[in-house]
């Protein structure tokens, strides 16, 4: 028979487990539909999160070895022929060796056409919920159409891509093998995203850190990492992408735009595809992985330094001012954050 203590116990341990499973029921439905952010965002600031939202930040895993149906996507994300005039390849704007991304304010397509956003890397875009900055995107899959098809990208279309890589003998041979020699939209963004979802960058120092190498970052990005918490960043930026796992605006504690000024469409966010006033520059919160290293910032690139960044994060999203030495900590926890792909550190 069990004491009437350990009695007590099991009803306050089965007590937490349901308040805790309701609280993710609750919370549950801002991943489907993209709730406006309310005042309780910020709130969350306040309360002692330090160990539960601790565990919010997990490391990337390492990487595989490519199998071979990745290994033909590879080639495919390198090869220009996709595009319209056969000059632009995904990997022109998503440079593996800037850190999946191009460095430049906007995205530069075909003929030097610019376009309306800046580019986010390809690294751990598999853990985004959606892709694009809106969200536009369900899945790796769904995205690759925009790019090919877009005239400021690679100006193409799903029946030039398939002909082409149909004329290449090396491609038949490979889609024969892999694919049954179907080589058709489905195989090809079959294969691209295969590739693109190896694309890790595991062994941050942060990741280190995590892991239990207490000596992994330095004493400025444990005290970022702090304020990182106890300010709330983390209650938008979190996950094993820290970010990219719901929507939010961009300007809770104040508009943004109307501040700034020189509004463009790219701006009002979601809105572009659902209509919805409450859509109003609502993006997809970013991941933070890598960020020192894929500047300019935001969704038009137009801030170049971590430090502005985070004070405008901390002034529109958090409310706050936050004085130079916690702003240089935080930018010194966020360059904790540049991970590793095939054994070299990420650079710009
Ligand atoms: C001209 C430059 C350019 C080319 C070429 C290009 N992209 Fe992009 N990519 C961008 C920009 C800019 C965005 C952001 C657009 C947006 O959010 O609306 C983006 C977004 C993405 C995203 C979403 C990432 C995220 O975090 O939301 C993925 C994945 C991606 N591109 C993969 C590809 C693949 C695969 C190809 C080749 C088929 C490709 N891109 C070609 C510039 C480019
Ligand atoms: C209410 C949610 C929210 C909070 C809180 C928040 N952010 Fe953000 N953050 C966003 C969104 C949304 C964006 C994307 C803005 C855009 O470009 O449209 C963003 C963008 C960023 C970027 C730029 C990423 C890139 O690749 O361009 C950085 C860096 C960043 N946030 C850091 C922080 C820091 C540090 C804090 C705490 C001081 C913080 N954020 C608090 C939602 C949030």
């Amino acid at each position: 028979m069990m004491k009437k203590d350990q009695l007590h116990f099991l009803f306050y341990v089965l007590l937490t487990v349901l308040a805790i499973a309701l609280i993710a029921l609750i919370m549950l439905p801002t991943y489907e539909t993209p709730a406006p952010p309310t005042e309780d965002i910020v709130s969350r600031k306040t309360t002692n999160f330090t160990r539960a939202q601790a565990s919010a930040i997990l490391p990337i895993p390492q990487e595989e070895p490519l199998s071979s149906k990745a290994q033909l996507g590879e080639k495919l994300f390198y090869d220009p022929r996709l595009s319209g005039d056969g000059t632009v390849s995904c990997a022109t704007c998503h440079d593996l060796a800037r850190a999946g991304a191009d460095g430049r304010k906007l995205g530069v397509g075909v003929g030097g056409a610019l376009g309306a956003y800046n580019t986010p890397t390809t690294f751990n875009s598999v853990f985004n919920f959606r892709q694009f900055w809106d969200g536009r995107a369900a899945d790796l899959v769904e995205q690759i159409t925009g790019p090919l098809t877009n005239v400021a990208e690679m100006a193409s279309s799903w029946a030039i891509a398939v002909h082409r890589v149909s004329e290449d003998s090396d491609y038949k041979e490979a889609f024969k093998r892999e694919y049954g020699g179907e080589i058709s939209e489905k195989t090809i963004a079959n294969a691209i995203m295969l590739f693109e979802s190896s694309l890790l960058s595991p062994n941050s120092p942060f990741d280190r850190f995590l892991n239990g190498d207490a000596d992994a970052i330095s004493s400025e990005a444990k005290e970022g990492y702090r304020h990182f918490v106890d300010y709330g960043c983390i209650s938008c930026h979190q996950g094993i992408n820290i970010g990219g796992n719901f929507f939010q605006r961009f300007g809770v504690m104040g508009n943004y735009f109307s501040d700034r000024g020189n509004t463009t469409p790219a701006d009002l966010g979601r809105y572009n595809i659902t209509k919805q006033e409450k859509d109003r520059y609502i993006f997809k919160v970013p991941s933070l992985r890598n960020v020192a290293v894929t500047a300019p910032y935001f969704h038009d690139g137009s801030v170049d330094s971590l430090d502005q960044v985070i004070e405008i994060m901390a002034r529109y999203q958090l409310g706050r001012e936050l004085p130079e030495k916690e702003r240089r900590h935080l930018v010194a926890f966020l360059e904790s954050l540049t991970g590793e792909y095939r054994g070299e550190r990420l650079k710009p």
